[in-house]
Parts: structure tokens; C-alpha cells; sequence
């Protein structure tokens, strides 16, 4: 791939955005290439979480290319926009957790990409923002939807229209950031590690009953959470574990 570059360690396909010489901005061929990414290993068994990080030591992702938007007409916009809508979706609904390491800046489209991961551990130098009123721009990859429901309204209205680039310690601080890391791509790399120990299956259930619970009337959330969990008593895995648990032992999940 032209603007990716993949790396699978033993149970984890790491996602470099390769674009330093532009801070790694995302045009739309790499968002076709981020696409493909996770159409492509959904189902793949061989993989229990994603890492994505940015090539450099400077950045994650610097925001939407804005060389490439600089001649938008109207429905162009509406449809480089409704892509990344799309892909950012299908990165916030995966079924194995995803895990931002942010090496950097996280701006624009950046922190969106960063925000539909599941996890963000960052860097100490780490720069986040949705700096686009500043371009005359507003989010366009779902930023204002998922920065509020993170942050919640008043941090999102407050971040969004002044601009502002906010620092480690205060994206910890408001909760936007899961971790400040010495090694952001090593202790992402370690958290995968507990992860790839647990039921592959329970885990991109956990995943299905938040994020839909997430976007659901708050008790019909409660039936889904409860559908799901008494679908796993058909599961081979829940067996196992349970199992396991009893008899003393570690479990052998198979998915
Ligand atoms: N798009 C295209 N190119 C970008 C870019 C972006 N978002 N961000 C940085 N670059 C390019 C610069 O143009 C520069 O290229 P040249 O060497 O060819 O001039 C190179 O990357 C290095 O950048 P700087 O020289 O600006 O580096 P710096 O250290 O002085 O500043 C920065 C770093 C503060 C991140 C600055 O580059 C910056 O403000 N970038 C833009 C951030 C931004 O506004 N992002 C939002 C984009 S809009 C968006 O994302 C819309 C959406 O929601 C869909």
C-alpha cells in the first residue's frame, strides 16, 4: 500500500499512516487504503486487536489534506465527507478493540480517526484538536458527534470553536485520552497482549453490546446487553472459560 504500512506481531495488525513529509494528512487514496484495512481483516481470526500510529515521531495525523480540499465543489465535499463517515464507522464497530497510539499531533481528521478507536493512548508531546473553524471548516469525519459524546457538550462546543490545540496532560484530564505513555507504541503493544488472552468472541460481543447500546434509548440498551449475553451461552468459548474457571486452569478459547 502507497500511504499504509501493515505490520502483524503475533496477535496484532499495527496500521502505520506512512505520509511524513505532510504529517501523515489523509487524502482519499489513504482513506480508500484504511478502507480496504478493515474490510478486509474483519473476520480474521488470526488478528485480536489493531494498532494505528503514525509514521515519524512528529505526528499522528495532521487532519484531512488540505491541499486536496482546496477545490472542493459542494457534493464533492459531501462525498469525501460521507467516506470518511463510513470508514470511521467501520473502525468505531470492529469487532476486535482498536487502539489509537498517537505519536504526535492528532488534528482534524486526525483526532476523528483517533476518536472512532476504541482506545487513545498518547504520547507526552502528543497534540490534539479539531482546529477546523480555523479553515472556515467545521469536523467533517463525525468529529462533532463523537468528540461530545467523549468529552461531553461543553469541552466539545468549548475545543471546537475556539480551535484550540490541547496538550497530554489535559486530554487526560478530560478524559479524552485513556493514557500519557513514555512508548506509546510499547505499552499499546502490552495492553494487546492482555487483550489476545480473553475470549476473542466475548470481546467483539462487549464490543457490539456498548457500541450499539452506545447509539440506542438508554433501556432498550438494557435488552440488547441482555440478548447478547445469553447468546453466548451458545458459545463453545463461554463454555471454555467458565470451565476453565472451575477446574482451576487457564482457558483455550477457539472463537
Ligand atoms: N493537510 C495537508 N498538508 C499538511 C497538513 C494537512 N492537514 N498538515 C500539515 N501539512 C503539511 C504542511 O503543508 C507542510 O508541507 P510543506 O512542507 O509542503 O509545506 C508539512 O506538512 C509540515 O507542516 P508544517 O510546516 O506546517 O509543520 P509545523 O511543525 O510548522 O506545524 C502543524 C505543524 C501545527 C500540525 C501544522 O502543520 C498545521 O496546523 N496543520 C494543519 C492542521 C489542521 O488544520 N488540520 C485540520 C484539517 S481540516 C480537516 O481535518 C477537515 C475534516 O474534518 C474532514
Amino acid at each position: 500500500m502507497k500511504n499504509l504500512k501493515l505490520k502483524k506481531t503475533e496477535k496484532t495488525l499495527i496500521i502505520t499512516i506512512n505520509r511524513p513529509d505532510e504529517l501523515n494528512a489523509l487524502n482519499s487514496a489513504l482513506i480508500n487504503e484504511l478502507d480496504d484495512v478493515f474490510s478486509n481483516n474483519r473476520d480474521d481470526n488470526n488478528i485480536s486487536s489493531v494498532i494505528i500510529t503514525g509514521a515519524g515521531s512528529k505526528s499522528f495525523v495532521a487532519g484531512a489534506d488540505i491541499k486536496e480540499m482546496a477545490n472542493f465543489s459542494s457534493s464533492a465535499a459531501a462525498a469525501y465527507s460521507s467516506h470518511g463517515i463510513e470508514l470511521f464507522n467501520n473502525i468505531e464497530s470492529y469487532s476486535k478493540p482498536v487502539i489509537a497510539a498517537i505519536n504526535g499531533y492528532a488534528l482534524g481528521g486526525g483526532l476523528e480517526l483517533a476518536l472512532s478507536c476504541h482506545i487513545r493512548y498518547i504520547s507526552k508531546n502528543a497534540i490534539l484538536g479539531l482546529p477546523e473553524v480555523s479553515l472556515g471548516l467545521i469536523p467533517g469525519f463525525g468529529g462533532t458527534q463523537r468528540l461530545r459524546s467523549i468529552v461531553g457538550l461543553g469541552i466539545a462546543i468549548e475545543m471546537i470553536t475556539s480551535a484550540k490545540h490541547i496538550n497530554s496532560d489535559e486530554a487526560l484530564r478530560i478524559g479524552l485520552a485513556n493514557k500519557i505513555c513514555n512508548d506509546v507504541l510499547e505499552e499499546s503493544l502490552l495492553l494487546c497482549q492482555k487483550i489476545s488472552l480473553n475470549s476473542p468472541m466475548a470481546i467483539k460481543t462487549a464490543i457490539q453490546s456498548i457500541i450499539l447500546g452506545k447509539n440506542a434509548n438508554y433501556y432498550d440498551s438494557f435488552d440488547i446487553e441482555n440478548n447478547l449475553f445469553s447468546q453466548l451461552f451458545t458459545s463453545s468459548d463461554t463454555k471454555e472459560g467458565i470451565d476453565a474457571f472451575l477446574e482451576k486452569r487457564k482457558p483455550k478459547f477457539k472463537n
